[in-house]
Parts: structure tokens; sequence; C-alpha cells
């Protein structure tokens, strides 16, 4: 038998398939179990030991050569579907969309938005600061040094290096690197870049280690800084219920004060607002903020941290203390989407699920303004 020949035209026929499947039948029908060369395999059994030196070595060597062709063309094959598929599927990313935009707007992004533009109108810039923050200007800066307690409030994620050199400010640590706990430190950068007078929003994303349907280890929060001459609690109260009451457009909206701590305010206070027990349309029981939570059914949310400026805290920043002082406010920007638009999950907020995002999410042309609403619904 001409093995040689037979080799040839079976890989002729192989450099001759048109696609994969016309390859696959051919690997079938050449070295498949019922194959022509496998045929030829299982002849060898039955011939002498003489002719099996002569005959089995073309044998093989038909079948490998049948072996390399098919893997030569098979690749060749799916480079070639490869490019066909590529070129089909190419997007030009230049030309205009079809339709609507089918993007839409993060809670986030949305109320971040809303806040620019409340805090705009009372005459306040918006600030920002680095994520990646040192040590001095999220804790020491703000009263709190190396030992105070509390810093271990904060969870914070450091960055490893550094961690034993001792800044020439203060005693902080100036060199060891952190991920921004609070936006409070934009306060400081705030006033060390700028000076004084100033009134700022600072919005932007903390980092802490905790994790839990209200706690997720990267979440949102929004600053307030002003700093004048002669500024007294009375400003911030009536800041803080404007904003307020623009922001969750209810003028019921009542605040109680609450005494409480925190190193970077003297004195410092919690505030709660009011709301009411009421049933929703699933039947459920739900919090409507509103009307004083000493009312009958009525119940106190806290929702913020404020207060005058620590004495210490407008030194660290390099202004006079005696001449300048102002009040600082901190609120978790995730917390005040929920409670205006209704989520109940925390972590639902960073999963990107499309259907969440649909659901919640704003029109991209829905910005929101004073005079056309800044509540505007999903
Ligand atoms: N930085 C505080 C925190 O993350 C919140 C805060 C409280 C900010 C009081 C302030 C403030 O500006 O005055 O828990």
């Amino acid at each position: 038998m001409d093995y040689e020949k037979l080799g040839q035209e079976a890989i002729a026929q192989i450099e001759a398939a048109s696609d994969l499947d016309a390859l696959e039948a051919l690997r079938v029908a050449l070295i498949g179990k019922q194959g022509s060369v496998s045929a030829l395999l299982k002849t060898m059994g039955g011939l002498s030991p003489e002719d099996r030196t002569l005959t089995g070595p073309k044998i093989h060597g038909l079948r490998e050569s049948v072996n390399e062709a098919l893997t030569a063309r098979k690749a060749a094959l799916e480079a070639a579907e490869m490019g066909a598929r590529l070129a089909s599927e190419t997007i030009d990313l230049s030309l205009p969309s079809q339709g609507v935009p089918t993007g839409s707007v993060h809670p986030v992004s949305q109320v971040m938005d809303e806040l620019a533009e409340i805090f705009a109108d009372l005459g306040f810039a918006v600030a920002t600061g680095p994520e990646i923050e040192d040590d001095w200007h999220n804790f020491t800066a703000l009263n709190m040094p190396e030992s105070h307690p509390a810093r271990a409030m904060h969870d914070t994620f450091y960055f490893p290096g550094d961690a034993g050199q001792m800044s020439p400010r203060e005693g902080g640590n100036a060199t060891r690197m952190l991920l921004r706990t609070h936006t409070s430190p934009v306060q400081v950068r705030t006033m060390l870049a700028q000076g004084a007078p100033l009134r700022i929003i600072a919005p932007g994303r903390v980092y802490r280690s905790d994790s839990d349907a209200t706690h997720t280890p990267m979440f949102h929060q929004v600053e307030g800084l002003v700093i004048d001459r002669d500024i007294h609690l009375g400003h911030l109260k009536w800041t803080l219920e404007t904003f307020l009451k623009a922001f969750f457009e209810r003028d019921d909206l009542v605040l109680r004060l609450r005494p409480s701590y925190f190193p970077f305010t003297e004195p410092s206070v919690e505030v709660d607002v009011g709301f009411a027990v009421e049933t929703g349309p699933d039947g459920k029981a739900r919090r409507v903020l509103g009307g004083s939570g000493d009312a009958p059914g009525h119940g106190w949310m806290e929702l913020l941290g404020s207060d005058m400026v620590n004495r210490r805290v407008i030194k660290f920043a390099g202004l006079d203390p005696d001449q300048w002082q102002g009040f600082a406010f901190g609120v978790g920007v995730d917390r005040l989407a929920m409670l205006k638009y209704g989520m109940d999950d925390l972590r639902a907020f960073f999963d990107g699920d499309l259907r969440w995002l649909r659901h919640y999410g704003f029109s991209a042309f829905d910005q929101p303004t004073l005079s056309g609403g800044v509540g505007a619904r999903p």
C-alpha cells in the first residue's frame, strides 16, 4: 500500500476544509475510532514481525502527519473565525447614540448635586481633599493626637511603611498614610490653603473597616465649614435647619441639638430630626421625617455631628482663634439618600446591579435646581 500517497491525499483534504465543522468531520473519518487511518493501525496486529518492522513506522508516520495537518488547519480556521468576529463586532464609539440614553445617575451623585445646589444658594463653595490622606490631617490637626481614644472608633485602613516616623508638626505623624476616615481633614486643608473667612462643603468618599446592612468599607460624607468673625451656634442652627428643610422638602422638620463630644468641636452637638411613624401602602410601619420627635407616635433620629470648631483645630490650620471662629458639621451622604429615597440596604448602593440602578437611578436630564426642585423623583 502506498502510505505516502494516502497521506498526501488526506493532507490535501484537510487543507481544503472550509470550516471547523468540515474539519471535525474529516478528523473523525481519518483518526476517529472508525476512521480509515485508525483501521490501518489495527491491521498491524495481524502482520508478521518482519512486515510489522517494515510497515509499522510508515503507518505511524501517516497518522502523525495527518494529526499535524489537522492541528495546523484547526488553528488557521479558528484565527480566521476570530478575525471575522472582531471585524463584525466593531463598535464605532464616535457615532451618536440611538434613541434615548439608557444610563442613569447614581443616587449618591444625585444627592451630592442636590447638596451643592442647596449650599451654593447659601454662599458655600465646594472643596475637595485627597482620599489617601496623612495621619496629621486626618487625626492630629483635628485634635486627635497619637494616643487619643477617639482614633480607635475610626477603624482606620493604614498603609504599610513609615509607621514610626514622627512629624515635625506637634508630635503628629505626617508621613503615615491612610485612607481618610472622614471628610473632616478637608476642613484643615481648606483653612491652610485659603485662610479665612470661608464657607465650604466637602463631599466625598471615606473609608472604614466595617461592613453590615448600614455600613460599607467605603461610604460618602459631606463636611460643612464656616469660618468668620463672630460666628456662633445660632448661625449653625439656622444653616442646618435651612439645609435640611430644603433637602427633605419639608417645612415642618424639627431639629433637636443634643450635647455630644467630638475632639474637633467645642462644644459639640449631635443633631436629631423628629419623625412620625406611619403605616405605608405595603402595611409596614415606616418613618416619615417631620414634626417634633416628642409628640405621641413620634421619635428622634440621629442625623449628623456638628458644632463650633475647636480653637485648637483653628490654630493647627494656621489661623488665630481669637479672631476667627466657625462651625462645622459632618453627615453621611448615603444615609441622606436612604432617608430621602427609601432604600434600606446600603450594600446595594455599591453592587452595580442594573435592576437597582434602573429603579433608584435618576435621569441625566433631571439636574437638581432650587427653582426646579432639588427633589427629582427616580
Ligand atoms: N467627622 C465626624 C465623623 O466622621 C463627623 C463630624 C462630627 C464632622 C462633627 C464634623 C463635626 O465636622 O463638627 O464621625
